[in-house]
């Protein structure tokens, strides 16, 4: 597996996608699970934070302690399921920018296509982190970086909450310069491009359409 991957290997993590997998739970926890493991995924994904020591005061004495240094943050949602990370993000880091960019797949094909995309701006000065729960057949995570990259973006990071080894390898292979983040790698796609076992159709189940 090339090393620009890393599949997030926690018990808590993993004990809560089990409770996103099950058909039976409803539109509310299914939304606060989401929130909640994009949360711990972020944590893991900003490990390489530089810092830089800075001189405080504690009530005791004066000390070097360190501060987040370095590029300022945006986030990026892949519509509309990658919207239900967005807040888990910002929980860390409440003064993250928000760009969006509005994909679907076509149901015969499998193709994304774009409806709206709206970044930040000075993108190439911001460290950039896309959000969508599903990385199923790669070809929406791809247009998205594509087009983070055609806009000016260079320090890229893609979280997903569940990934098929097909997109996983389309993504990477396609670019392979980000770092990709994964909740869980699944077994496969079946004939619909539905990862399997995944959670179903991840936009409907955080929205409680269809
Ligand atoms: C889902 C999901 C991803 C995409 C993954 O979105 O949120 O964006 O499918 O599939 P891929 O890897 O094969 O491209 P969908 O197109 O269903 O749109 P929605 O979020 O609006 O429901
Ligand atoms: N999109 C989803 O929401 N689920 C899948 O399994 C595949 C694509």
């Amino acid at each position: 597996m090339s090393n620009n991957i890393t599949i997030m290997d926690h018990p808590l993590l993993a004990h809560k996608i089990t409770i996103l997998r099950k058909k039976q739970t409803g539109t509310n926890e299914f939304r606060k699970l989401v929130e909640e493991i994009a949360m711990l995924m972020g944590y893991e994904a900003m490990r390489d934070l530089p810092t830089a020591d800075i001189e405080i005061e504690t009530p005791i004495e004066k000390c070097k302690s360190p501060e987040i240094a370095g590029k300022k943050l945006a986030v990026v949602p892949v519509l509309r399921a990658g919207l239900g990370m967005v807040n888990g993000i910002l929980s860390l880091v409440p003064t993250a920018k928000v760009g969006h960019i509005g994909l679907y797949r076509d149901e015969k094909t499998h193709e994304p296509h774009e409806y709206y995309c709206k970044l930040p701006q000075s993108i190439n000065e911001r460290d950039i982190i896309i959000l969508d729960p599903m990385l199923a057949t790669g070809g929406s995570a791809s247009a998205a970086v594509d087009f983070v990259k055609k806009h000016g973006g260079e320090s890229i990071k893609f979280l997903c909450i569940i990934a098929a080894p097909e997109g996983l390898k389309r993504l990477s292979e396609a670019h392979p310069d980000i770092q990709i983040y994964v909740g869980q790698l699944d077994r496969c796609l079946n004939e619909n491009a539905y990862i399997c076992p995944g959670l179903g159709d991840a936009g409907d189940r955080i929205f409680g359409t269809k």
